[in-house]
C-alpha cells in the first residue's frame, strides 16, 4: 500500500524526505509490492555511462503484482471495464480474478509458441482486452514486449519488429476506429514482405486475432508459422505461473521519436517502473476503491504503457478501456461513456480537448458527469483557454485538472499537481513528484540558481538524480542512449525540453527546444518525416518545421525541392504532386505524420557551411516574418523573399 500525502505540508516533508534520502524512501515505497526475494541493494547509478540500477538483486514478477496480487486478495473487484468502438455494442467488464484466468490464458498461449523470458514479443493491436492481456501476459512469462501503435505503416512497423529482433508479432485482423475498419493483418503481412525482401529478419511466428478465415491467419511466408487466436485460446490448458525476474530485467521497449535518424527503443526494466508507475497513479489521481478511472490514451504510447495498464493495476484501479475515438458517433462520446460507467477520474490530451471544444458546451452538457472527481491532461501543454474549459465545463468547476508533464523516457508522470493537494495554476505542470530532482541549465550546463527574493527564470529542463522508471538505455545501441539523454550535460539527464519556473517552484513546460515536434500528442521528429519525403522519386531535398495549430498543438510544414525544379508545374500537377507526397510519409510512417502543408520551393535557407536554417522556416511556416533577425549569414537571403512569396496556409 502506498500512504498518500494528505497536504501540502504533508507533500513538502516527502519530497524533503525523499531528497535527503532517496534509497531509504524508495524502499519505503517498494515494500508495498510482493518481492519473492528482497533486494541487495536500493539503487547504484551513475548517469556517466550511464547506468542506473534500482533493487538489484531483488525479484519480483510485474503481472503478479498487478493482477494476481488483487485476485488473491479481492478478486470481485472490476478490473478492467472495456467500451467497443460502436456504442451500440455491449460494454464488458472483468473482474481481476477473470482478468487473472485470462492474463494466464494468453500467457500459456504465448508459452506454446515458444515465447521465453528474455523474448521480444511485438502487439501491433487495436485497442481491445486482448491487447493488455498480451501485454500482462508477456510480463507474466518475463518476455519483452514491444507495442506498436495500430496507426504506423507497415515500413514503420517492419523496422520496429527488425531493432527489436522480435520472433513473434500479435496483431488483430482489423482496427475498428469509428465509421472505419482498418487493416492490421494486412499491414503486418506488407511489413513482412518488406522484411523477406531487405534482410535476415527476425519473425517466426504470427499470432492472428479475430481472423476471418481461422485456418488461415496469415498468407504464407517462408519460415513463418501463422497461429489462430480463437482457436489456440480454446485448445491452451496451461495457465503459467508469474516467473520471478530480476529487478533490473527489461520489462518493455517503446519506440520514440527523437531529433535524428530513426525511432529509438525506449526500454524500461522491471522494478523500478513497477515501483514509479503505482507510486505516481496513487500520488497524483488518488482513486479509492470503487473508483473509476480512464485514461484515453492507446496502450500503443507510454501514456497508456504507465495509466492504463500498469500503474492502475497495480494500485487495484478500476480501468476503462476505448477501442474507438472522441468523436463517433459524434462528439458526445467520451462523455457519455464516463456517465455510463460512472467514471471518477479522467486522463486526456490537450489535443482531444481542443477538438471537442470546438463542438461547443451541449455535447458535454447531454451527459450526467456528476461522477468525474479528478481531471488529467498529458502529452503537451495545455493552453489557458482549453483548460479553462476543460475545468469550467467538463469538471463543473468541482474537479481538480492535473496537468502531468512527463515522456516515454522518463517511465512516468515527473511534474504534476496532486489532485485535491497541490494548488492549480493553468498552463503549470506544478511541482515535482517526491524523488524527482530538476534543475533549469542555462546553455553552457549551469544550472540556474533559484534567485533571492525568488523570481521567474527560463531554462532548459534537466534531472540531476535518478528516479526509479529512468530509462535504462535505447535497445541495442546504449551509445544512442548516452548522447542523447546524458552526454550534453554532463551530470544530468537532459529532458529536451524548456521549461519557465514561477517564484513558486511550480514548472511550466515551454516545449521541445531540439527538433522533435508534438502533433496532436504525438510525437515525431522532423528528420523522420524528411526521410521519408525524400523517398519520393522527384524529392531533391526537404525540411520540416512545426507551427503553431489551433487543435493539434503543432502542425507539420514541409518544404520540398524537386529534382525538376518549379519550372514547367501548372497547378494541377503540382496539386497532384503535393498528393503523392502526402502519401509517401503516410506509407513510410503512418496517418499520424501526414503533413499539414507542403510547399515546393526553388531553395532552401542554408548557411555557407550548407546548414539549414529552421529557424527561419519556422517563422514563414508561422506566417510572421517580424524579428526574423540577423539573414546575412545566409548565402543567398533573397531565398526567404521567394519562400514567403510562396508560402501555404
Ligand atoms: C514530450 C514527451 C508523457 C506521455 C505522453 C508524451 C511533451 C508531455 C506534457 C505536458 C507540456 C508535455 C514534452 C515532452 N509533454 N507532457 N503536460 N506539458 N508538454 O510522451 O511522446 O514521450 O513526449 O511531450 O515536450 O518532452 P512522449
Amino acid at each position: 500500500m502506498i500512504d498518500l500525502i494528505h497536504d501540502l505540508e504533508g507533500y513538502q516533508a516527502e519530497y524533503q524526505r525523499s531528497v535527503e534520502d532517496p534509497e531509504g524512501f524508495w524502499a519505503g515505497v517498494a515494500t508495498g509490492f510482493h518481492w519473492q526475494k528482497p533486494w541487495d541493494r536500493v539503487l547504484n547509478w551513475n548517469f556517466e555511462e550511464p547506468s542506473v540500477r534500482w533493487f538489484e538483486g531483488g525479484l519480483t514478477n510485474l503481472c503478479y503484482n498487478a493482477v494476481d496480487r488483487h485476485a488473491l486478495r479481492d478478486g470481485d473487484r472490476v478490473a478492467l471495464i472495456w467500451e467497443p468502438n460502436s456504442p451500440n455494442d455491449a460494454p464488458r467488464q472483468w473482474t481481476y480474478r477473470e482478468l487473472q484466468e485470462a492474463v494466464a490464458r494468453t500467457a500459456g498461449m504465448l508459452q506454446a509458441m515458444g515465447v521465453q523470458a528474455g523474448d521480444r514479443v511485438c502487439l501491433y493491436m487495436p485497442m481491445i482486452p486482448e491487447l493488455l492481456w498480451s501485454v500482462l501476459a508477456c510480463a507474466r512469462l518475463g518476455a519483452v514486449h514491444s507495442v506498436v501503435f495500430g496507426g504506423f505503416s507497415a515500413r514503420s512497423l517492419a523496422d520496429r519488429v527488425a531493432d527489436a529482433g522480435a520472433a513473434v508479432v500479435v496483431c488483430s485482423e482489423k482496427i475498428r476506429r469509428g465509421p472505419r475498419d482498418l487493416p492490421c493483418r494486412a499491414v503486418v503481412e506488407e511489413a513482412l514482405d518488406l522484411l523477406e525482401a531487405e534482410q535476415d529478419h527476425p519473425v517466426r511466428k504470427v499470432l492472428v486475432q479475430g481472423s476471418l478465415d481461422p485456418s488461415k491467419p496469415l498468407r504464407s511466408f517462408s519460415n513463418i508459422q501463422s497461429w489462430d487466436w480463437d482457436r489456440l485460446w480454446d485448445q491452451t490448458t496451461a495457465r503459467p505461473q508469474p516467473r520471478w525476474m530480476d529487478a533490473e530485467d527489461p520489462l518493455f521497449i517503446l519506440y520514440t521519436s527523437g531529433s535524428t535518424g530513426k525511432p529509438k527503443g525506449v526500454l524500461h526494466s522491471t522494478g523500478g517502473y513497477m515501483v514509479y508507475t503505482a507510486y505516481s497513479f496513487a500520488q497524483v489521481f488518488r482513486t479509492a476503491p470503487g473508483d473509476v478511472f480512464w485514461c484515453t490514451a492507446d496502450i500503443g504510447w507510454i501514456t497508456g504503457h504507465s495509466y492504463l495498464a500498469y500503474g492502475p493495476l497495480l494500485q487495484g484501479a478500476t480501468v476503462v478501456m476505448f477501442e474507438g475515438i472522441p468523436t463517433y458517433p459524434d462528439p458526445s462520446r467520451f462523455w457519455k461513456i464516463c456517465e455510463r460507467h460512472r467514471v471518477s477520474h479522467f486522463y486526456t490530451a490537450p489535443t482531444a480537448i481542443r477538438a471537442l471544444m470546438v463542438h461547443g458546451d451541449a455535447p458535454v452538457q447531454s451527459a450526467d458527469l456528476s461522477s468525474l472527481r479528478v481531471l488529467g491532461s498529458v502529452g503537451e501543454p495545455i493552453n489557458e483557454e482549453a483548460w479553462q474549459w476543460y475545468h469550467r465545463v467538463v469538471g463543473g468547476e468541482r474537479c481538480p485538472v492535473t496537468d502531468t508533464w512527463w515522456q516515454t523516457e522518463t517511465g512516468g508522470i515527473l511534474i504534476g499537481a496532486l489532485a485535491g493537494v497541490s494548488p492549480l495554476k493553468p498552463t503549470y505542470a506544478g511541482r515535482p513528484l517526491p524523488g524527482v530532482q530538476p534543475v533549469l541549465l542555462d546553455p553552457q550546463g549551469r544550472e540556474l540558481e533559484p534567485t533571492d527574493p525568488p523570481s521567474e527564470q527560463e531554462g532548459l529542463l534537466a534531472m540531476r538524480f535518478p528516479w526509479p522508471s529512468i530509462l535504462r538505455s535505447t535497445w541495442g545501441d546504449h551509445e544512442r542512449c548516452r548522447t542523447t539523454y546524458f552526454s550534453p550535460f554532463p551530470g544530468y539527464y537532459f529532458t529536451g525540453d524548456g521549461a519557465r519556473r514561477d517564484a513558486d517552484g511550480m514548472f511550466r513546460i515551454i516545449g521541445r527546444v531540439d527538433d522533435v515536434i508534438n502533433v496532436s500528442g504525438h510525437r515525431l521528429g522532423t528528420a523522420e518525416i524528411e526521410n521519408a519525403l525524400n523517398r519520393h522519386p522527384r524529392v531533391v531535398e526537404s525540411a520540416v518545421v512545426g507551427y503553431d495549430h489551433p487543435i493539434k498543438g503543432q502542425g507539420i510544414y514541409a518544404y520540398v525541392i524537386l529534382r525538376s525544379g518549379l519550372q514547367d508545374l501548372d497547378a494541377d500537377s503540382e496539386n497532384q504532386l503535393i498528393h503523392e507526397l502526402s502519401e509517401t510519409v503516410v506509407r513510410e510512417i503512418g496517418a499520424i505524420a501526414r503533413p499539414d502543408r507542403i510547399q515546393l520551393v526553388e531553395g532552401l535557407p542554408k548557411t555557407r557551411s550548407g546548414k539549414i536554417m529552421r529557424r527561419f522556416l519556422r517563422k514563414i511556416a508561422s506566417g510572421d516574418t517580424s524579428q526574423m533577425g540577423d539573414t546575412t549569414t545566409l548565402l543567398d537571403p533573397s531565398i526567404l523573399d521567394a519562400i514567403w512569396a510562396g508560402r501555404k496556409g
